[in-house]
């Protein structure tokens, strides 16, 4: 079919990338799926499935080539491969704290600067951020998880107001917790970060149940997120912001405006625990 848009959705071989990809599809949409696990992007007429590691500079640069060399054109990149590097602030290794925002920033970030000529050739074009109501709000363990999602949020913004003079957008959607992999990731994670010696192990038994992926804080379903992601790539008047439900923007709005109010709900919750 001629004239078919093009969707670029990196982390698209599981949770929200992985539905996000079939829901484009089935609109009709040519999809470049990109993942390190290439095997699991869906298969599919429209569905390219193309291995990229945002983590290497070689591996998103092919991705890219691929990408403007079958297609000469691209309508949207959703930035969505990400992970949770959660643990102690103080525990952390470095080396990890580079690679989170490694995946989460400067993947999108370096993807983004491949792609944005082609739009900007076009005239046209949309980039979707996928950050997280963790962008704006914090909970114990996340140091480094909320630090790249609020960068990705203020790179956004700053993109935005750049490229919108040559008919491209840059907004961003902030899941709330979504059943996926991404929260058995994050308690993986927070243990592997632990030092032996480490004076935060009350705090990790907690999270690691709270972050759980069938934990109730994981209310939303990917295919809600596919949908939201769909919203964000095709709205005539795009959004600076997307969010899955009232709940998640409020809880924003509130973190927001009344940091005081936000970080004792924080702390009641954890001496309930
Ligand atoms: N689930 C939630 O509760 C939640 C809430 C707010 C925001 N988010 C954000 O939503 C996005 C999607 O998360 P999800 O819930 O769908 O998690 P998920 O099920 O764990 O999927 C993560 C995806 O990211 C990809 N990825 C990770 N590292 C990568 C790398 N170096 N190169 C290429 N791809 C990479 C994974 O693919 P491979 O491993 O195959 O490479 C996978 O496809 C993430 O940015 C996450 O931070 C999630």
């Amino acid at each position: 079919m001629k004239n078919q848009k093009v969707v670029i959705i990196t982390g698209a071989s599981n949770g929200m990338g992985k539905a996000a990809a079939q829901v484009f599809a089935d609109h009709g949409w040519i999809v470049y799926g990109g993942a390190r696990r290439v095997e699991k992007i869906p298969n599919g007429e429209n569905i390219h499935a193309v291995s990229l590691d945002v983590i290497d500079d070689e591996s998103i640069k092919s991705f890219a080539d691929t990408v403007i060399k079958e297609q000469h054109h691209v309508d949207v990149l959703i930035n969505n491969a990400g992970y949770g590097e959660n643990g102690p602030a103080e525990d952390t290794p470095t080396d990890h704290i580079r690679k989170q925002f490694d995946t989460n920033f400067f993947g999108a970030v370096t993807l983004s600067q491949l792609i944005l000529p082609t739009m900007r050739k076009q005239g046209s074009g949309r980039i979707v951020n996928i950050s997280s109501i963790g962008g704006d709000i914090y909970s114990p363990l996340g140091a480094y998880y909320h630090a790249t999602k609020a960068a990705l949020q203020q790179w956004s913004d700053t993109l935005d107001i750049e490229v919108e003079q040559f008919g491209i957008r840059s907004v961003v959607v902030q899941p709330g917790g979504t059943k996926s992999s991404w929260g058995s990731v994050a308690v993986q994670n927070i243990y592997n970060n632990l030092k032996p010696d480490t004076a935060y192990k009350p705090l990790v038994d907690y999270m690691a149940k709270v972050l759980s992926d069938d934990a109730p804080g994981m209310g939303a379903s990917v295919e809600d997120l596919a949908n939201l992601f769909y919203r964000a790539a095709t709205d005539e008047k795009p959004k600076r912001r997307y969010f899955n439900n009232f709940h998640d923007h409020l809880t924003v709005i509130m973190a927001r405006s009344l940091p005081g109010l936000f970080r004792r709900q924080v702390l009641a919750g954890l001496k309930g625990k």
